[in-house]
């Protein structure tokens, strides 16, 4: 765990962003928050279409807002979703956050409790890449 940030603090920056989620449909509201290297947090929000495959996570908005602002390294990322059970990114924001390296912390907690902690390259191990081996392997 790195030293410039306090997980329960970007947690509770995703459960903020949380209440902002466009999720008319699903009714599944999801808040997510990523750390930069240089200690910026970006916050995203899932965005639901009528066009329901259109929808896309909070994770990817999270990651699109850093990068589209310059961002290239991440730190870790925390993501609020419903209270009953956990939620991970899915494997779709998992390939997405693969791109900009394997380390990522990836902190889940429900809106008000238990936090849990997994490492980008665990929950996706065998990432996609056009190169037998990846930038960062
Ligand atoms: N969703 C996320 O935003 N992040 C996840 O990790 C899983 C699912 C959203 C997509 C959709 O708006 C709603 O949750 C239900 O699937």
């Amino acid at each position: 765990m790195s030293s410039i940030y306090e997980e329960g603090a970007l947690i509770a920056a995703a459960a903020g962003a949380r209440e902002r989620a466009y999720a008319p449909y699903s009714r599944f509201p999801v808040g997510a928050a990523l750390l930069t290297a240089s200690g910026r947090v970006y916050t995203g929000v899932n965005i639901e279409n009528a066009s329901y495959g259109l929808t896309v996570c909070a994770e990817r908005v999270a990651l699109w807002k850093a990068v589209s602002e310059g961002e290239r390294e991440f730190v870790a990322l925390a993501v609020v979703g419903g209270d009953r059970a956990f939620t991970f990114p899915c494997g779709a924001c998992l390939q997405v956050l693969a791109e900009f390296g394997p380390d990522l912390e990836i902190i889940t907690g429900r809106p008000q409790g238990q936090i849990l902690k997994e490492r980008l390259k665990n929950l996706l191990p065998q990432a996609f890449g056009l190169r037998s081996r990846r930038p960062w392997r």
